[in-house]
């Protein structure tokens, strides 16, 4: 018992963080999506330091974060909001199932980042 109660004061905390990081991916997302679309003002109120070239490698390169973050928050709450079942294996299986999605979306956006460059 003693354990379980470690094991998802960790997962709370992971999901916590998470939680943070994943707002201010959100935040730099948004800036640098503008930094693209409305230069001119996000390179005003940066002092020149953001033009559109590093708008856009800015906005690329927060994809990957982002995504890590918004996988580790979304899918620990779920795990911590999902009742735990008597039978072991079920956990288990649960466990099994979130960690296989969170690994198979993760694949999916560093694919398409890294690997299918320009469509
Ligand atoms: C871009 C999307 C999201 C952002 C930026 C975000 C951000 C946050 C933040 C800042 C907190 C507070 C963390 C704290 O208490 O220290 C939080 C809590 C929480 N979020 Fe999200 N969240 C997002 C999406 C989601 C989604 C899609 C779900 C559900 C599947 C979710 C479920 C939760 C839950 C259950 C809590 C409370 C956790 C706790 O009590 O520790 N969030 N979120």
């Amino acid at each position: 018992m003693h354990q379980k109660v470690v094991t998802d004061l960790w997962l709370k905390r992971i999901a916590r963080i998470s939680a943070w990081a994943l707002l201010v991916c959100v935040v730099v997302l948004i800036f640098s999506g503008w930094g693209i679309t409305q230069t001119g003002v996000i390179y005003q109120i940066t002092f020149g330091l953001m033009d559109r070239r590093l708008a856009d490698a800015v906005h690329r390169a927060t994809n990957i974060p982002l995504a890590l973050f918004f996988l580790s928050h979304v899918l620990i709450n779920i795990r911590l909001n999902l009742k735990n079942i008597k039978r072991h294996y079920i956990n288990w299986l649960i466990n099994g199932i979130l960690i296989a999605v969170g690994l198979y979306i993760m694949w999916l956006v560093v694919y398409m980042e890294y690997f299918r460059l320009g469509g």
